[in-house]
């Protein structure tokens, strides 16, 4: 069990054994029963029989209708900080638990602490680097009214696109991040082009389209964001190879790309321009199907499509 942010209760990170699905839904607060106690103090507890200790709570066997007859409970530490317990029940056979278990499970639980303590800083800086991303993301979007919350719902969209292909963790966080990046590179564009409600000259036309390369060239030295570069610098990319910048053809784009033009053009079509208003969802993914195989990849055409039928994509559209 670990204790939670804000140290007042401990929840089931881990609970093995038959009842262990069904006991990972509750927690227990501080001080409350032997594992509480073990987590408020850090001082181990070995008991061979709760039915007579004052602490023993029997709230969990109740849910269970498990029968604790022994305990043995020791605190997770990791530099003088408590951060949960590890609890062992009714040892088997006839013997008692014995200070050598405690021993034992002292060993494991030193282990274990550097171990979690590890994950969850790791988890600390992956949801701070996330949050940075899409902070970053939105002050760029925030710019123009028309494409505010734009680089967020293709990240979505992408995702639910990613899921029906790779549930992976990494390949979903990988699609998540060149979605909310896709078009970074307009960093680098001059704002009145960006925002120009006239029809663009042909030269303003080439400008924009240097977006993809300058969002390549702002990832590039961040180690971190090095395989979602394919994501931002082929969005824009079409399948039979007459887009750009590299005029990519077929599965020569990388899926990321394929993935993200799908989504990006889902949100444009669906959102209101200063000339037009939005379609509706229905139509976006009718117009989208009408160049699978053109522009955009069969295969990704065809989980949109399947998403769609599935309402999955309700939130888009007028
Ligand atoms: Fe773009």
């Amino acid at each position: 069990m670990l204790l939670n942010r804000n140290k007042e209760e401990l929840y089931f990170e881990i609970a093995l054994g038959e009842k262990g699905e069904k006991i990972k839904r509750y927690s227990l607060k501080v001080g409350e029963g032997i594992a509480g106690k073990v987590a408020e103090t850090g001082i181990p507890i070995i008991e061979n029989d709760v039915e007579n200790n004052p602490f023993f709570t029997s709230k969990f066997d109740s849910l269970t209708s498990f029968k604790t007859k022994s305990l043995l409970c020791v605190p997770l530490v990791y530099q003088d900080e408590i951060i949960g317990v590890i609890e062992v029940i009714n040892k088997k056979g006839k013997s008692k638990f014995s200070k050598n278990d405690l021993k034992l499970l002292q060993a494991i639980a030193n282990q274990a602490s550097i171990a979690i303590k590890n994950a969850l800083l790791y988890q600390d800086l992956k949801n701070l680097f996330f949050d940075t991303i899409e902070s970053l993301v939105s002050a760029i979007d925030a710019k123009d009214p028309y494409t505010h919350g734009h680089s967020k719902r293709v990240s979505e969209v992408a995702v639910m696109i990613a899921k029906e292909i790779n549930n992976s963790e990494s390949f979903l966080e990988k699609v998540k991040l060149a979605g909310l990046l896709h078009d970074i590179g307009k960093i680098g564009i001059d704002e009145r082009i960006l925002t120009k409600k006239d029809k663009l000259t042909q030269e303003e036309r080439e400008i924009i389209k240097k977006h993809p390369t300058i969002g390549r060239r702002i990832l590039e030295p961040i180690e971190l964001l090095k395989d979602i570069i394919p994501g931002v610098e082929e969005h824009h990319e079409r399948y039979d190879g007459s887009g750009y910048p590299k005029g990519l053809r077929g599965d020569r784009i990388s899926l990321l790309g394929r993935i993200i033009s799908v989504a990006d053009v889902l949100d444009a079509l669906t959102s209101d321009r200063p000339y037009r208003k939005g379609l509706e969802v229905e139509l976006a993914v009718l117009e989208i199907s009408k160049l699978s195989g053109i522009e955009f990849d069969p295969f990704i055409v065809s989980i949109l499509n399947d998403l769609y039928k599935r309402g999955k994509l309700n939130c888009f559209g007028s």
